[in-house]
């Protein structure tokens, strides 16, 4: 069993019968669902699933994992998501798979979140890979150039010779910060970055999971948010 498998099985155990549950996006949260699956057909499971993308929905859908609309959840048992990088004080990226916005939807509905990850996600800083913005394509440029003029440097995700488009029909900017007033005071650039027209979501998660399920070769390790 791989580093990943290992930590998505590890937090199928943390879901109980009757609970409602926010399942995540990318390789990690794959195997998560996995796990859900077979315990739906081999247990009986009873468990009632909202999903952060349409790729997962579609993975749960031919697991026979039963989903509901996120609007018809608005308070979930639990959420369990992959993560892209986490600092020692639980500031998080996410969005490396483009699901940033409903994954924070989701994850803002739970009442107790989870990050799945291998042992690489876990930084003394956050942000090698720059932050993932969610964009509207309408006038994007306009938040390209706001952006450079605050000392950003966003780069229009794309995929292969197209324009990368989220499930949400938006852009993703993904950005270095580096050179910013805001060093790392991730807060104060988040506020920045969510008063800016045009931006509809960053790859922030600052504080918003309660564990994390993290794994190495063979060891697995759960931190306990101390903040939470
Ligand atoms: C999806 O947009 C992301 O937030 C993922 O949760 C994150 O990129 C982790 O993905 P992996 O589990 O594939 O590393």
């Amino acid at each position: 069993m791989n580093a990943k498998q290992m930590a998505g099985y590890e937090a199928a155990t943390y879901v109980k019968d009757g609970m409602t549950v926010g399942i995540g996006t990318g390789s990690t949260a794959h195997f998560l669902i996995e796990k859900l699956g077979q315990r739906v057909a081999e247990e009986g499971l009873d468990i009632r699933c909202v999903s952060t993308s349409i790729e997962s929905t579609e993975y749960a859908e031919s697991l026979g994992i039963p989903l509901l609309d996120t609007n018809d959840a608005l308070e979930l048992d639990i959420c369990i998501d992959g993560v892209d990088e986490v600092d020692p004080a639980f500031n998080g990226i996410k969005g490396g798979g483009g699901a940033l916005f409903r994954e924070k939807v989701v994850a803002m509905s739970a009442k107790y979140n989870i990050w799945i990850c291998d042992d690489s996600k876990l930084v003394q800083k956050i942000g090698a890979f720059g932050l993932p913005i969610e964009v509207s394509p309408f006038g994007y440029k306009h938040v390209v150039r706001k952006l450079e003029e605050a000392g950003f440097v966003p780069k229009l995700r794309m995929k292969g010779k197209d324009i990368y488009m989220t499930n949400n029909h938006n852009y993703i900017l993904d950005t270095n910060y580096d050179n910013t007033k805001f060093c790392t005071d991730y807060k104060a650039m988040e506020r920045f970055l969510k008063g800016m027209l045009g931006i509809v979501e960053t790859g922030f998660f600052l504080n918003t999971t309660d564990l994390i399920i993290s794994a190495g070769s063979e060891v697995i390790t759960t931190i306990k948010n101390p903040n939470k």
